[in-house]
């Protein structure tokens, strides 16, 4: 069973909606999927509830009791599990990025996320844990200066998965009825960018660790620039 987890310390930037929109492409792939949604908000647990089948299961699971629920779920024949986190460090932060094989950390084009993405990879690192960046609620346009920036920044901390995902409103009215995009609107933008989106970090998963870190850029010069 592979184990990604969506963090960053930032609220807003996009964790519950692209861990439910990837949660269904992976099981659209042909995943058994598992949502364990660490957030005390429960928002993945609420989506749940609006979605109303159980085809991907959804549960609130404290931190302390993750490891032994990941074991539970392995054991089940769960292939994926999906753990999406609050956004601030503590408890539940830590739990997840220790349990996960790839940490996804999303940012939106702008100084704040990207700084945020920056004190969230210095986290994961501290705990040697394998990550990579992905920018979400780019302009649909995407040829923004302020897109470019700060793919450049995220690629140079680290490695930023395809595609950037832009801000479409598939992504709210499919959250909002408990759905994936690809559930809501399979033959839409949104759709493909998450079966794109699932396809990368298939294969991120697959690198091994040391392949996949990443080097010695400087990333605070790169952020700075970015913002
Ligand atoms: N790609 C996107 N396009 C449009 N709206 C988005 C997109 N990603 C996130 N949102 C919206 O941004 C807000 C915050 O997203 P959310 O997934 O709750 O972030 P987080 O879990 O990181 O706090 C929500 O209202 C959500 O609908
Ligand atoms: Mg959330």
């Amino acid at each position: 069973m592979r184990k990604i987890a969506f963090v960053t310390q930032k609220g807003g930037a996009g964790k519950s909606t692209l861990a439910s929109s990837v949660a269904v492409a992976a099981r659209q792939a042909g995943e058994r999927v598992f949502i364990i949604d660490l957030d005390p908000l429960q928002t993945l647990v609420n989506w749940s509830r609006a979605r109303g089948v159980a085809d991907i299961a959804v549960e609130h699971v404290p931190p302390a009791k993750l490891s032994k629920a990941l074991a539970a779920l392995a054991a089940k024949g769960v292939t994926l599990a999906i753990i999406d986190a609050p956004g601030q460090e503590g408890d539940y932060f830590s739990a997840a990025v220790r349990a996960a094989d790839l940490c996804v950390i999303p940012a939106r084009p702008n100084a704040f996320d990207l700084w945020a993405s920056e004190i969230t990879r210095m986290r994961v690192k501290e705990k040697g844990k394998d990550y990579a960046f992905l920018l979400n609620q780019c302009p649909p346009a995407q040829q923004s200066a302020r897109v470019e920036l700060g793919a450049k920044a995220l690629q140079a901390m680290g490695g930023l998965l395809a595609p950037l995902v832009s801000s479409r409103v598939d992504y709210q009215e499919a959250a909002r009825l408990g759905r994936g995009v690809g559930e809501y609107n399979p033959d839409g933008v949104a759709a493909e960018e998450m079966r794109e989106l699932w396809a990368s970090i298939k294969r991120r998963l697959k690198k091994p660790a040391s392949a996949a870190k990443t080097p010695s850029a400087k990333p605070t010069k790169a952020v700075r620039n970015a913002a």
